[in-house]
C-alpha cells in the first residue's frame, strides 16, 4: 500500500450533473485525483431507498453519471469510478455495522429526518431508507479513506462514520476507550481511519433564479450539456432587482457569485468593483460576459461527452476497471474486520471479475 491520502466520495445516480456539482464538488475531485487514491462512488444502491420502482431510470442514471464525471475532467486512469452494487464488502459491512449503532441514533441523524421532510416521505418510507445511512459509513470505511470531500448536507453522515470507526476500533481493535482520533495508537491498532469530512469552500451555487441553491428538482440549473444559447436564457432570469445601469450594485447577490464563480479573477474584481459603484454597467451586461465564460468552460466538456454519446460499452468497461480495483482494497479492509470481529474463521476468496 502507498502512504498516500486515501479519498472516497459518492453521488446517488438521480439524473444528470450540473453546474453546481461542478463547482462544489467535481472541481474539488480534479485536484485530488492528481495526488491522492480517489474513488468516486455511484452509490445506485442509494437510489432504491426511494425510487425502488424505477430500475430502468436508475441504470440509466448510473450511466449518465460516469458521462458527466468524464467530461468534467475526471480520468479513470487515475481515479476509480466504483459501481456500489458489485463491491460486495460494502453490503457485509453494513451489516455488521448497522449492530454497532443504537437505532435511535441513526434515525437522529437530521440529513436524513430533512430528507424525510422535503421529500414527504411520511411515514412510509422503506425499512432500506434510514438504512443507507449506515451503507454510506461501509462506503466510505471498506476503503478505509482519510477524507470524504462532501457539501455541508453530508457531514451528519461523515459524523455517523466517524462513530462507527471509533466504536469498531474500541470494541474489536484493542484501542483503549479514552484514545483521541489523532492519536498514533488509534491507527496502528485499529482497522480504521477516522475519516473527515472535506467540505469544499463553495459548498452552494445560487441557482438561475438567484435565490435558492441550484438543483434539478427547482428548476433553475444549468447542464452540462446546455447550449450557448440555452445558457445565455437561463442567465437572463436571474433575479437582482436592480433597476438600473447606475445603481450601485450588492456585492454579495447571486449575479456577483456566478461572476466571481466563472470569470477570471482580475476581470471579475473589475467588474465587480464598477458594478458596486454603479459605474454604468448594466446586469445585462455582467450576465453577457458570465454566460461567455460559462460557455467556454462547457465546451470543452460537451466535446469529451460527445465521446461516449450512445456507447454504453464503453462507459462499463470503465466501470468494471474502477469496481475491480475496488474490490482488491474492499476485500481486504473486509477481510481485516472480520478477523478484528472475531469472524475469521477460515479465509475466503471470491473470484470478482
Ligand atoms: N449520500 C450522498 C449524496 O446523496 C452520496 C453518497 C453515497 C456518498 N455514499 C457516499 C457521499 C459516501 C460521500 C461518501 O450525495
Amino acid at each position: 500500500m502507498s502512504d498516500r491520502q486515501v479519498i472516497l466520495t459518492g453521488d446517488t445516480p438521480t439524473g444528470q450533473l450540473h453546474l453546481g456539482h461542478f463547482v462544489g464538488s467535481v472541481r474539488r475531485r480534479l485536484e485530488l485525483q492528481e495526488t491522492c487514491d480517489c474513488f468516486f462512488l455511484l452509490a445506485n444502491m442509494h437510489a432504491f431507498t426511494t425510487r425502488a420502482d424505477d430500475p430502468g431510470g436508475i441504470r440509466g442514471d448510473t450511466l449518465e453519471i460516469v458521462r458527466d464525471y468524464l467530461a468534467m475532467g475526471i480520468d479513470p486512469a487515475k481515479a476509480a469510478i466504483v459501481l456500489q452494487t458489485e463491491v460486495p464488502a460494502i453490503a457485509e459491512l453494513t451489516y455488521l455495522f448497522a449492530m454497532l449503532l443504537p437505532f435511535n441514533r441513526v434515525m437522529r441523524n437530521p440529513t436524513l429526518k430533512e430528507e424525510i421532510r422535503v421529500k414527504e416521505l411520511g411515514d412510509t418510507y422503506s425499512f432500506g431508507f434510514p438504512l443507507y445511512a449506515v451503507g454510506q459509513t461501509a462506503d466510505i470505511l471498506v476503503f478505509r479513506a482519510h477524507s470524504v470531500p462532501v457539501g455541508e448536507d453530508q457531514v451528519p453522515h461523515i459524523e455517523l462514520t466517524r462513530e462507527v470507526a471509533r466504536r469498531f476500533n474500541k470494541m474489536y481493535c484493542g484501542v483503549p476507550e479514552d484514545v483521541e482520533d489523532d492519536d498514533p495508537i488509534m491507527s496502528e491498532k485499529g482497522v480504521f481511519p477516522i475519516p473527515r469530512a472535506d467540505v469544499g469552500r463553495v459548498g452552494r451555487l445560487v441557482g438561475t433564479d438567484g435565490v435558492n441553491k441550484m438543483s434539478k428538482s427547482l428548476n433553475n440549473a444549468i447542464y452540462l450539456t446546455d447550449t450557448p444559447k440555452q445558457v445565455k436564457k437561463k442567465l437572463g432570469q436571474l433575479y437582482t432587482g436592480r433597476q438600473s445601469m447606475t445603481d450601485p450594485g450588492d456585492p454579495d447577490n447571486g449575479l456577483m457569485q456566478w461572476l466571481e464563480t466563472f470569470v477570471e479573477e482580475n476581470r471579475a474584481a473589475e467588474v465587480k468593483d464598477r458594478y458596486v459603484r454603479g459605474d454604468n454597467i448594466g446586469d445585462g451586461h455582467v450576465k453577457a460576459e458570465i454566460a461567455e465564460a460559462i460557455s467556454a468552460l462547457l465546451e470543452p466538456m460537451q466535446e469529451r461527452r460527445a465521446q461516449y454519446d450512445g456507447d454504453d460499452d464503453t462507459i462499463i468497461d470503465i466501470l468494471r476497471d474502477g469496481t475491480a480495483r475496488a474490490n482488491v482494497v474492499a476485500e481486504e479492509t473486509l477481510s481485516m474486520a472480520k478477523e478484528a470481529a472475531g469472524l475469521g474463521f477460515f479465509r475466503r476468496s471470491l473470484c470478482l471479475k
